[in-house]
């Protein structure tokens, strides 16, 4: 979609990346960290500084003493985190699960490991946990769940009630589970983030996955790292030294001078981006979208099927091919986020990790489209 964006010269809500520059004082730690003679090869792991700083970070955001040694690995993005840990956990014939609309990464990576992947929905409009489905499907083979909370593209967030869930359905099974949690801190309304981390049980047998590409604003750094207990950081690292080896030592340098001179940099996103769904929001109000307010994660869902006529009768990636054709603005489908997309799918996602006045000027051509193909005059 980004590149048809940029075909179309579409205002691009599509794709998750900010298109608003990074702090000039973080920029500047990358210049520090390469003059500072930061450019050889870091430490497999990740830099020891690096990774004590994000110990830090954690107990300061309310979780547990995290040993940086033996349970934090620095990785290329949150993606690598994925990969790793479904590579040290899935082998040939192990089944593993994912809700589905899931995000991209899951599903080829299992089917890489030789592994099969069960594809459970969420159903919409709430994507709520279905826990009965996850019983039933679970098998002597299952050794993996994948729960990625808040959720993208569904915009919600799990609540203490699934992981206790969670937790009691793989007690006695040789299930790990993979929470895929880089948008940690993109939660909104007052709502805390409820990390695997932080469960008596779950931390024991979790891969928890975070990326700095959301929570600092720098996606293409590609800088993440996954949490987990030494024996599970231990087979993850067997991956992880001959897939990437190790992440760039500038990138990480730089990173850390910014966690060591801002340690509450990471407090300022939600407010940040709440802003930002809600000037989406009320730049919506009057488009006839239905617009359930997102519970975390950049993005925010737009349902248009109460918009009748021929833009409701499209499915989802016509009623998408449609908005970046004649509205000139490019959004996501959700559909291709299943493996069996629902036939009645009229659901698109929108990212506001962007400018306001990209939301402003994107927002003001979904309008203008809609109200001009759902007034008189429009076509059958
Ligand atoms: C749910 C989810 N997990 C993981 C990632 C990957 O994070 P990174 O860019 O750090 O690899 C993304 C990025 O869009 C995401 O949305």
């Amino acid at each position: 979609m980004s590149r048809r964006a940029r075909e179309q010269r579409a205002v691009n809500v599509g794709q998750g990346f900010p298109d608003y520059p990074i702090d000039p004082r973080l920029a500047a730690c990358v210049t520090e960290a390469i003059d500072g003679g930061f450019n050889q090869y870091a430490p497999m792991e990740g830099e020891v500084a690096l990774r004590t700083a994000i110990a830090v970070k954690i107990v300061a955001a309310g979780g547990r003493a995290v040993d940086p040694e033996s349970e934090i690995t620095v990785t290329c993005g949150g993606t690598e985190s994925i990969y790793s840990a479904i590579q040290a956990i899935v082998g040939a014939g192990d089944e593993a699960i994912v809700f589905d609309p899931s995000y991209d990464a899951y599903d080829p990576a299992i089917r890489l490991a030789g592994g099969r992947c069960i594809h459970i929905p969420l159903a919409a409009p709430h994507f709520r946990y279905d826990w009965q489905r996850v019983r039933d499907a679970l098998t002597p083979r299952t050794r993996l769940i994948v729960i990625n909370n808040p959720h993208n593209p569904a915009c919600t967030v799990a609540g203490a009630e699934d992981l206790a869930t969670l937790a009691a359905l793989i007690r006695d099974r040789p299930i790990t589970v993979l929470a895929d949690e880089v948008y940690e801190h993109v939660q909104y309304d007052g709502r805390v983030h409820q990390s695997v981390m932080n469960h008596p049980e779950l931390k024991e047998r979790s891969y928890a996955v975070y990326s700095f590409g959301k929570t600092l604003h720098i996606t293409g750094w590609r800088v993440g790292y996954c949490v987990a207990p030494p024996l599970l950081t231990r087979e993850l690292r067997k991956v992880h030294q001959f897939n990437t080896f190790s992440i760039a030592a500038p990138l990480q340098a730089a990173i850390r001078l910014y966690l060591q001179r801002h340690p509450d940099a990471w407090r300022e996103v939600a407010a940040f981006f709440s802003a930002k769904r809600d000037l989406l929001l009320a730049r919506l109000a009057g488009s006839g979208l239905t617009l359930p307010p997102a519970a975390g994660s950049y993005f925010q869902l737009a349902d248009y099927s109460s918009l009748g006529g021929v833009l409701a009768a499209c499915n989802d990636v016509e009623f998408t091919e449609r908005l970046i054709n004649e509205a000139g603005v490019a959004v996501i489908p959700l559909s291709p986020f299943y493996r069996e997309p629902p036939a009645d799918m009229r659901i698109v996602r929108l990212c506001v990790a962007k400018l306001d006045a990209t939301l402003i000027d994107a927002a003001a051509r979904i309008s203008a489209y809609t109200a001009a193909r759902t007034g008189a005059g429009e076509p059958s």
